[in-house]
């Protein structure tokens, strides 16, 4: 269980989260949906381990997150990989870097799952679609089998059909390697569609922490019920409702 107790980060000499307190039970799906600048990238820079809070704690289990392993998946697509390599290099790095060779079921099977064939992987990350570098980035996430991963927009880079295909695998992949997710997000649709919990962060402090199908049907801050209801008008709900 990922938890985090009264957590403060600063950005330079910038308080950015103030008394962040999140858990995020093994297996479950917590969203944190706040606008841009709230603090969600800081946020799991401190989970991570980039960022040292200014105060409060952050564990896995009692232990520090990084013995965990967590793996990240980030927003922009390319950026987790080396342009001079292939995308299967990038991608086995987590396994060679703990001198593990890979298991040919289990990459045939995420392979599989995330639709990327074994031509696209000998490819570089410029040879390939913005989505598909995606898909491989999801796929270098799992491939150690982390039990916490954590999703910063995973989805904002990509069209809307894509979003839509990429965010079904994402949660078919979770129910079978059961992997803990924390997304960041300001795509409150997608949170409400495939998290349990919803918390939402205002200027880096935590307004309220909802399960998602209720946070849909009633938010308990004025600031969720705005942005609800701003969700609403634009029919980002529709999935979730
Ligand atoms: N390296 C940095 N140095 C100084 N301030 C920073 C730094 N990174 C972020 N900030 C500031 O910290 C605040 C929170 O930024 P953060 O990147 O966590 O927001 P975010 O919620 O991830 O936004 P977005 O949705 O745009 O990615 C912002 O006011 C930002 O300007
Ligand atoms: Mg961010």
């Amino acid at each position: 269980m990922l938890t985090l107790e009264g957590v403060c980060a600063a950005r330079g000499d910038r308080a950015v989260l103030h008394d962040v307190s999140l858990a995020l039970p093994a297996g479950g799906t917590l969203a944190v949906v706040g606008e841009s600048g709230a603090g969600k990238s800081t946020l799991i820079a401190a989970v991570l381990g980039l960022l040292r809070p200014t105060a409060g704690r952050i564990g896995w289990d009692g232990g520090p997150v990084r013995a965990c392993r967590p793996a990240l998946v980030m927003q922009e697509p390319r950026a987790a990989f080396n342009p001079r390599l292939t995308l299967r290099r990038s991608i086995l790095e987590p396994l060679t870097a703990r001198r593990m060779l890979p298991d040919r079921d289990r990459l045939h099977r995420l392979c599989s799952g995330l639709e990327l064939s074994s031509d696209l992987l000998d490819r570089r990350p410029t040879e390939v679609s913005i989505g598909q570098a995606q898909r491989a980035g999801i796929l270098r996430a799992l491939i150690a089998a982390p039990p916490l991963v954590l999703f910063d927009e995973p989805l904002s880079a990509l069209d809307a059909a894509t979003q839509k295909h990429t965010a079904r695998m994402i949660a078919d992949l979770q129910a079978e390697e059961g992997f803990a997710a924390l997304i960041v997000t300001h795509d409150l649709g997608y949170a409400a569609a495939h998290a349990s919990e919803i918390a939402v962060l205002r200027s880096g402090r935590v307004e309220e922490i909802t399960p998602a199908a209720r946070f849909v049907r009633s938010p308990q801050s004025a600031y969720g019920s705005r942005l609800r209801d701003a969700a609403l008008v634009l029919g980002a709900l529709e999935r979730a409702a």
